[in-house]
């Protein structure tokens, strides 16, 4: 049976895959004889740095910053794999300049304050630096999409394959009890499901939603050097978040 963490390196393979293939683009096309500097803000329980480390090794040197609780899981599952995990936020961050790559992995749209956090980012990158950031547009759900999606959650419930987890498990992995119930529940339309979700992740925490995120990206790093370089349905997650 796979663990969690399998689980959890799993939700993470798609931008894995994008990210690493724009490093070997952009940094291991040819000789680089300095590590690459990265930034992870917001690496949670530190998952997506570890696999990074374990693929490129010595060629990068990897500081993972959290301000939440998850990173001590970080620091304890992972403490001798060369990554510097440290419960902080950017601005805890001194080394203007000195990043060739700052990186979110589903965090940007949790960073409060956005525009310091964004500003503070593009201060941290040295002049050709990159940032990376993986977020969510709960606008792009479409209801086809989301009936698709939910007739095969549906059928995978009852087929046994997703199972329902305890109240201690929803709480040991830090998810809503009520919400997967809520993307459970065969007697709502699949659209609603799914917009519930993001209603409840976005505007109840009050998050960033991702034109705002956009629109500050733009004033810091200027419009002509944002690109959205991928979509992607984001359904997999659900997958890993429902057990
Ligand atoms: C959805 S989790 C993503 C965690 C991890 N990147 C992943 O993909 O599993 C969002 C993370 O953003 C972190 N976060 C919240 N506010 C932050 C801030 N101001 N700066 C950096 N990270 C922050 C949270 O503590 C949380 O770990």
């Amino acid at each position: 049976m796979p663990t969690e963490s399998d689980l959890r390196y799993l939700g993470h393979r798609p931008f894995f895959t994008f990210f690493s293939n724009l490093l070997d683009a952009r940094f291991f096309a040819s000789e680089h004889s300095e590590p690459v500097r990265i930034l992870e803000i917001g690496c949670g329980p530190g998952e997506f740095a570890h696999m990074l480390k374990q693929k490129y090794g010595n060629k990068v040197d990897i500081v993972a910053i959290d301000p939440g609780d998850n990173v001590a899981l970080a620091q304890k599952n992972y403490s001798s794999n060369g990554v510097e995990y440290k419960q902080a936020t950017v601005e805890d961050i001194k080394e203007d300049a000195s990043f060739d790559v700052c990186l979110f992995s589903k965090s940007l749209h949790h960073c409060m304050p956005l525009h310091e956090t964004v500003v503070k980012t593009h201060a941290l990158l040295k002049q050709h630096g990159v940032c990376v950031a993986e977020e969510l547009d709960r606008d792009q759900v479409n209801s086809k999409t989301a009936t698709w999606f939910s007739d095969r959650l549906d059928l995978l419930r009852l087929g046994g394959l997703i199972f329902d987890k305890t109240p201690e498990e929803h709480e040991a992995q830090g998810d809503s009890e009520e919400l997967c119930a809520h993307m459970f529940d065969v007697s709502k339309p699949g659209y609603d499901r799914l917009r519930e979700f993001y209603k409840d992740h976005l505007v109840n925490e009050e998050l960033h939603t991702l034109p705002i995120i956009m629109d500050e990206l733009y004033k810091s790093f200027g419009e002509k050097n944002v690109k959205v370089a991928s979509v992607i349905p984001f359904l997999h997650e659900f997958l890993i978040f429902l057990g």
